[in-house]
């Protein structure tokens, strides 16, 4: 145990991932595919990339596949991408369950088709023991909406405004225990933030990947990783370089003040 966490210091392991999974419908259109074509192939992608993520010691991973705002896609679409997640629970999660993996949702169940629902409930409920890695889908999730809901429950409840501060706002988040991801990877290569995490990824480091979500492999997922490693975070404070070389000038690293 000493020696893996050793391992996960020198090389610097994230421990939580999240995944922009752009680039289906591009990938199908080149494939001469309908756009569902390449949700389903995508689908495919989702063992090996989750396998991969815990052999190199990822313990959180969470995966955008459906947004608030994919509700405005035509209805074929969406209706499909909500048969393929059902699809993708009927025929995953037992396999998901062997290999160690927890699942969890984030975003909206409420409102949807009773019968997914269910599905998804099963799932977490089989799963909730494991924990080699805990595999959190984002489906019928948005950033925004998360952080109105959260305000939403904290009027209602009455929580007088003295007592709110980040950590007593996390509380109120559809995952709260969970960690903020340390590193956003986007496939399909555009370099924007889709609603996804806004409270969590304020310190996030972000990797954009051309390479479409069906064909996001092994050789990605290493280089995303290994940048992550030469990544200096500072958290808006100073790295532990400029700490130093302001110290060998002779002017003391600032100490924290009261405002
Ligand atoms: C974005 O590609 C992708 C999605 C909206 C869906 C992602 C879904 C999957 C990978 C499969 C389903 C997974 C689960 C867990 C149900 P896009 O359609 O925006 O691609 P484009 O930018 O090339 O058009």
């Amino acid at each position: 145990m000493a020696e893996e966490n050793t391992k996960q210091e020198s090389t610097r392991i994230p421990r939580h991932v999240a995944i922009i999974m752009d680039g289906n419908g591009r990938w199908a259109k080149e494939h001469g595919l309908p756009r569902l074509g390449g949700h389903r192939v995508g689908t495919e992608n989702l063992r090996p990339v989750i396998e991969i993520m815990a052999e190199h010691g990822v313990e959180y991973l969470t995966l955008y596949a459906f947004s608030t705002e994919n509700w405005s896609r035509p209805l074929s679409e969406v209706k499909g991408l909500f048969r393929i997640l059902g699809q993708v629970i009927d025929r995953q999660s037992r396999a998901m369950h062997e290999k160690g993996v927890r699942i969890c949702h984030l975003g909206i169940l409420e409102g949807l088709d009773a019968k997914l629902q269910g599905k998804v409930k099963q799932a977490l409920e089989l799963t909730k023991n494991n924990k080699r890695i805990t595999v959190c889908i984002a489906f019928n999730y948005g950033g925004r909406a998360e952080i109105l809901d959260a305000v939403r429950r904290i009027v209602k409840e009455g929580v007088p405004s003295g007592s709110i501060n980040e950590e007593a706002f996390r509380r109120y988040l559809y995952s709260p225990d969970m960690p903020d991801p340390d590193l956003i990877i986007r496939t399909g290569g555009e370099m924007r933030i889709s609603n996804f995490l806004l409270w969590q990824s304020a310190y996030s480091e972000y990797f954009s990947v051309p390479t479409y979500w069906p064909d996001f492999g092994r050789e990605d997922i290493e280089k995303a990783l290994a940048a992550f490693s030469q990544r200096q975070r500072r958290f808006g404070g100073l790295g532990p370089e400029e700490t130093r070389r302001k110290d060998a000038a002779g002017h003391p690293a600032k100490r924290a003040v009261s405002p």
